[in-house]
Order: structure tokens, then sequence, then C-alpha cells
């Protein structure tokens, strides 16, 4: 089979890596795909976002599935305009997509539905959301309402900084039309837990959890970035929590969906925060998280492209999605200065025998040669039967991964491991 898979970021290697996998796949096509990416499947340089360019490649290539990873082509409908030729697909269409695309959409879904998540009050007027700030709970936070790049999330632990974050939004509209809406909400606290679930609007089935590392320096301090590691299974997410979590978030969204008219299927991401109120939902994302993926697919044994067409068709009850009964840790190596600036062009250097996953997410191909070409650079996995040995290995080979200016947290999984020990 000839398989597309739109994006060109670690999470789509990790994907492009387990789907060659299959015996089935004779052929991946990338759009646009990336330097590292290159040795897995044809970059064809296409955007992510170019639907018209990414439809006319599908139907002139005789394209049998495609995958659509990123959040803005799910947006703006790539799924539909695909399934429109005739070209089945992995991935939510727009309806059902608007789940990530709109806060406001997804925290009146999930009151409507009784789906436990932050109290919460949209505003689309500045004067009216400032008034409300002024006698608001500190802290707070404040989400703009369409996609921003993962950065239209302000956790404000002042009054200054929540007014500051409103007028971005509104005012100077540093995120466009995406912040002219805002959600304003109730701060949470509680570890936080992914949980990437494949559904076809018929069931949930949850993929191994895992917990990302956000902030850019160890010990969680510093800006917000994409990911900087990751590791899987969370071990705050206990089989009785992962029950609650079934009944309370999981099904009820499906339901919630089914009963919209907006049947989701493909991989639903439940970003989770386990507050001592129980589970809530602090976000939905419509797709694979990044770098989450980087260490669910390397644990799934089952065949992801079989899955992905069961979703698409509607029957992934009848279809086996088993997980590895280990661990793994992704560490993401960086360009020194990401998220903020960062120079690039660096030659990259990988031992063939490199006893790990290599996920290239930032990395072009220059007359050969793999050189740096964004702020996270790639990701290194590893495996292991614990915690500590998958952690350990994670790191003794990403040193053996070198570039100049390379940055890397020192202790992705440090905070899983102390959970674990109590
Ligand atoms: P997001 O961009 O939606 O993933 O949010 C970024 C981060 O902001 C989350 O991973 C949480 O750490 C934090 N966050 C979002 N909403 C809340 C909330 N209601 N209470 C506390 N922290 C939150
Ligand atoms: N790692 C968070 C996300 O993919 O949104």
């Amino acid at each position: 089979m000839k398989i597309l898979v739109v994006g060109g970021g670690g999470r789509e290697h990790a994907i492009i890596k387990s789907l060659k996998k299959s015996p089935r796949v004779t052929e991946i096509f990338a759009a646009p795909g990336n330097g590292g990416i290159a040795a897995d499947a044809v970059c064809t340089g296409i955007g992510a976002k170019d639907l018209d360019g990414i439809t006319a490649f599908a139907k002139e290539n005789a394209i049998d599935f495609a995958v659509v990873a990123p959040d803005d082509p799910l947006v703006l409908g790539a799924v539909d305009r695909l399934e429109a030729v005739g070209i089945p697909c992995f991935g939510p269409n727009k309806a059902a997509a608007i789940l990530e695309g709109s806060k406001v959409f997804s925290k009146d879904l999930m009151k409507k539905y009784g789906i436990p998540t932050a109290q919460y009050e949209v505003f689309d007027d500045m004067e009216k959301a400032l008034q409300y700030l002024k006698t608001a709970p500190i802290p707070t936070v404040v989400k703009a309402d369409g996609l921003a790049l993962g950065k239209g999330v302000t956790v404000a632990e002042t009054r200054e900084q929540a007014v500051e974050a409103v007028r971005a939004c509104m005012e100077d509209k540093v995120f466009g039309e995406s912040g002219s809406h805002i959600v304003i909400e109730e701060f949470l606290t509680g570890p936080e837990v992914s949980v990437l679930s494949f559904t076809d609007g018929n069931v949930v089935v949850p993929m191994v959890s895992s917990m990302d590392h956000k902030r850019v320096g160890d010990g969680d301090v510093g800006p917000n970035t994409g990911g900087m590691g990751t590791v899987a299974p969370n071990p705050y997410y206990t089989a009785e929590i992962a029950k609650r979590c079934m009944e309370e978030i999981f099904l009820p969204t499906m339901h919630a969906m089914n009963a919209e008219g907006r049947t989701f299927k493909g991989c639903l991401y439940f970003g989770l925060m386990l507050t001592p109120n129980g589970p809530k939902v602090i976000e939905y994302n419509c797709r694979f998280g990044d770098p989450e993926t980087q260490v669910v697919l390397p644990l799934l044994e089952s065949d992801l492209l079989t899955i992905m067409e069961a979703t698409a068709k509607g029957t992934l009850a009848q279809t086996e999605v088993k997980f590895a009964d280990k661990h793994a840790c992704c560490v993401v190596l960086a360009s020194n200065g990401y998220p903020k600036k960062y120079e690039t062009g660096f030659p990259i250097t990988i031992p063939d025998d490199l006893d790990a996953e290599v996920f290239v997410a930032g990395a072009k191909l220059e007359d050969g040669v793999l050189k740096t070409s964004g702020g996270r650079v790639l990701g290194v996995t590893a495996t292991g039967d614990t915690l500590r040995e998958a952690i350990d290995k994670a790191y003794a080979q990403a040193a053996r991964v070198t570039f100049d200016n390379a940055y890397c947290r020192k202790d992705i999984g440090a905070r899983a491991l102390k959970a674990q020990n109590g």
C-alpha cells in the first residue's frame, strides 16, 4: 500500500517508522517531511497546510491511505478534502477537529455533557474580561480560543499577568483571530498525564499513558516549549484512575461528539490533570501528541496501519491494540536558546550502531549532510524493562548523537521515577 503522512516533525517520523513495520506498506510519502524523515519516506516538500497540493499529490500518486498528523491541516479540513477524492484517511474531519480548534467549543461541550474540567468563563469583549479579572481567583488561566502554536495558554500567577495576557490576545492580537475569543479558567493543580487514544466513534481504545516535560529547564523552570522529552507509561496513571477516566471522561467525550453530529475518528488526545477532586480535562487535542508519540508508538506491538484503517472504517472494537509491558523515554535534543533565539545549520552525527531510535524534527539535508534547521532538532527514544533502564539508556545514547550548540534537559523522567518510588 502507498501511504501519505501529512506533517514533518518528530511525531510524523515516529508514525512513519511505526507504519514501516507493517508488511502491507510498500511506499511512504511525507508532506512535507524533513531531512531525517527522508531516510524512511519520500519527502514531497508539500506544506502540511497546502490542502490543494496534498489532495492533488494523493490523487496523482494513487495513495491508498493517508494519515493527517498535525492540528492545522486537520482543523482546516484536510481529511474532508482527501476523502472527497476517495482517499481513506486516519484523522478527524473538520467538524470533529474543532474539539482542538476551538477551546470555547471544547469547554462548552464539557459543560453541556458534564465532563470534568476547570470552571471557566468565555469572553469576546475585552472590557468585560478585564472587569471579570478584578475579582477572579488568582492564579488564573487565560486561553486564546483558537490554535496558537501551543502558545495560547497563560498561567497567570498575578492579576497583572492575567491582564497582560488578555490584552495580548484581544488588543495586540498576538495570536490573530485565535485570540478574539478567550477562555478564562480556574487554576487546577495535580500531576499531568497525556493519554492518546484511538477512537472510531464506537469505542475508545487508550494507548499507553505518558508524561510530557513542557518547560525548557531542569526542574520544570523557564518558558514553555513544544516538549523537551517524555516517558511512558506515566506512573501517576494507575489502573484505578484509568478506569475512572474511561467512565467519566473518555466515553462521555466520544458520546458527546456523536450526539453533536461530530463523530470523532482518529487519535483523540486527552490532556488530563489528576486534581485532588479527581481527573479533569486540561485540553483535548485532535491528533497524536509531540513528543508523546515518540514514546508511545515504540511500545506498540500491534500493526499501526491495521489499527488506523480500523479507526477509519469503524471496526476498532474487533482490532488488536497491544502495547509492550515495558517503559520508554524520549530525550529531545534542541538548539541551544530554544524556545527563544537559536542558531541552526550545524551538521548532526548519529552513530550507525546507536542502540535507540532517533526521530528527527528540525533538520534538513544539505549535499547529503543532515544539518540542524529548527528549535527541537530530534528525539532519542530508548525502551527498557524498567523506567530507570529506559531513562539511563536514552541519555547514554543521546550523548552519542552530536551537533554544535545542542541542548537537552538532564532530568527527563526524574519526576516519574520519584512518583514511582513513592
Ligand atoms: P496547553 O497549551 O493547553 O497544553 O496548556 C499548557 C499548560 O498550561 C498545560 O500543560 C498545563 O500545565 C497548564 N494549564 C492549562 N490549563 C490549566 C489549568 N486550568 N490549571 C492549571 N494549569 C493549566
Ligand atoms: N506535547 C503536547 C502536544 O502535543 O500538544
